[in-house]
């Protein structure tokens, strides 16, 4: 895959070569870590413009920026900081701020917004998070962690929980795992339901898909389990997000009926999927995917600027 010069902004532009290409990549990366990082992208500059919350996403690749010894212009609050407040449109923003840097990470609310803003764009953009739609970083760094874990894709069930509607994590996942004989099993209120076109094209791609509602029961097969949060920001309401709050608790109970060699994987920030007492249950491998996801970035920000 061509990656110099490139936006990236759905996991549907990966094919596996290239996914697997950024894998290698990531764990050379991991090397260049254990070595004190490298001035590889010295002289170059991220900029991140998030228009939502982050934790992870934001530093992540602040600190993959840093790690190869590019700089970084950030801001973590735009929609209350930036020029938008003087009603200057997004298009107008990326277009100012690709003059001053060589790639840009963005973050916001509105699903395919990202993609609209990297058509004025003179640098690449990468999205990090645009509405419901998608969020290939996280995605990438996500199977990034199940290829490490497992040592291979080929022959897994992968389990994803929770709000499969809203959650764009588990949209980009699927783009990505459709490269590999995996079968699918997802677990969701109907009211949260994985969209049917995603289900429809993983079926159409030979891929087996089970759905239902009973973590406990189908849990049994699952090599990986995908737990997600209830997003409560992107419900028309309030009150109806909250008729989904706690739907699923994973705790040792029902990981007593889990594969023992399985893995926990979340994108965080977890609030009342994953008991905390799991933690440090061997299997819990959503706080490793943190440090995954720096490689993961490190690996991209590198193939992007061309190098
Ligand atoms: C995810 C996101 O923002 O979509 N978080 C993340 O980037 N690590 C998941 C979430 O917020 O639930």
């Amino acid at each position: 895959m061509n990656f110099k010069g490139q936006h990236i902004l759905s996991t549907a532009q990966f094919d596996k070569e290239g996914l697997l290409e950024v894998f290698e990549e990531a764990k050379k990366m991991e090397k260049v870590l254990q070595d004190g990082g490298s001035n590889l992208l010295s002289g170059k500059i991220l900029a991140t413009l998030f228009f939502e919350p982050s934790t992870r996403t934001r530093f992540s690749f602040e600190s993959a920026m840093n790690r190869l010894g590019g700089r970084v212009l950030s801001n973590a609050d735009m929609a209350a900081t930036s020029s938008l407040k003087k009603n200057e449109s997004l298009e107008d923003t990326v277009k100012t701020v690709s003059q001053m840097a060589d790639v840009i990470a963005i973050r916001h609310p509105e699903s395919h917004s990202v993609e609209k803003t990297s058509k004025v764009s003179n640098v690449p953009v990468i999205n990090a998070g645009d509405g419901s739609n998608q969020h290939p970083t996280q995605a990438l760094l996500d199977v990034y962690t199940i290829w490490k874990e497992k040592g291979s894709i080929d022959g897994l069930t992968v389990g994803m929980i929770g709000d499969l509607k809203y959650g764009r994590v588990p949209h980009s996942q699927c783009d990505l795992l459709k490269h590999f004989d995996v079968k699918f099993v997802f677990v969701a209120p109907d009211a949260l339901k994985m969209p049917n076109e995603i289900v429809e094209e993983l079926r159409s791609a030979g891929k087996e898909v089970v759905e239902g509602e009973n973590l406990s029961e189908l849990i049994e097969e699952m090599d990986v389990i995908g737990m997600t949060r209830v997003q409560k920001e992107r419900f028309e309401s309030e009150e109806e997000s909250l008729k989904y709050e706690g739907i699923y608790l994973l705790d040792a109970k029902i990981m007593d009926g889990a594969k023992k060699d399985a893995i926990i994987v979340h994108p965080l920030p977890r609030v009342d999927e994953i008991s905390v007492e799991l933690d440090s249950d061997p299997r819990a491998k959503y706080f490793d995917q943190v440090g995954n996801g720096v490689v993961v970035r490190m690996a991209l920000l590198k193939k992007v600027l061309g190098y």
